[in-house]
């Protein structure tokens, strides 16, 4: 594709959630997220086969968005980047990790919550952020709110998003794109439901280029 990532971000505008638990889980999902039009994947460091996923992941599918997701410590900013993660994504804000994720040339999306998180963000030179978790510290209402003293700032909302409400968070112009694991239930992966997941893909993208 082209463009930046983060402008390839904002035209998928649906960031895939993925926890997977190994190389052959990930090429799985990766398959049903193509086939539901959507190839770009968040594939978190919450399991010990995240980086074998990526790995996978970006090696048989060259044109996919791979990035990678619950990224906490700078380890694990430089153990996604040789995997061959194209972003990375963290639930909160560590300067150390924005640091090392801006030495290793890749954007980063860290988490926030509240104003000072964003003002902390801000001084680091991070404008777009992940705010998390978006259902719980307040959704599209939230957004509205925080962008009336940051205006410059855009955001992916993650955390409680659905096919329900994706529209009322896409309708907001300081969102870039929203993330979340609802089309890639964990549950699915196990199961093997990747035709499920490819519906719910599906579904999502049309919602979201309504
Ligand atoms: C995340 O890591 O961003 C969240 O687990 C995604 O939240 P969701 O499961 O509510 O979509």
């Amino acid at each position: 594709g082209s463009g930046s990532v983060l402008e390839r971000l904002g035209r998928a505008r649906v960031v895939p959630v993925v926890v997977v638990d190994d190389a052959e889980q990930g090429l799985g999902v990766a398959e049903a997220l193509e086939g539901g039009g959507l190839p770009v994947a968040e594939v978190t460091f919450r399991t010990s086969g995240a980086r074998d996923a990526i790995e996978a992941i970006t090696a048989d599918h060259p044109g996919m968005l791979v990035g990678a997701g619950t990224v906490v410590n700078p380890r694990q900013v430089d153990e996604a980047v040789a995997a061959g993660a194209s972003f990375l994504v963290s639930p909160g804000l560590s300067e150390s990790v924005v640091r090392a994720a801006r030495e290793a040339g890749v954007p980063i999306l860290p988490g926030v919550a509240t104003a000072s998180d964003i003002m902390a963000a801000l001084e680091l030179g991070v404008t777009t952020v992940k705010l998390f978790p978006a259902g719980v510290v307040g959704g599209p209402g939230a957004i509205k709110a925080l962008s009336a003293p940051f205006g410059q700032v855009t955001f992916v909302p993650t955390g409680g998003v659905t096919a329900a409400n994706l529209p009322d968070y896409l309708a907001l112009s300081s969102v870039l794109a929203v993330g979340g694991s609802w089309m890639v239930d964990k549950e699915l992966v196990v199961a093997g439901d990747f035709a499920e997941i490819t519906r719910r893909t599906a579904q999502a993208v049309a919602i979201a280029t309504g």
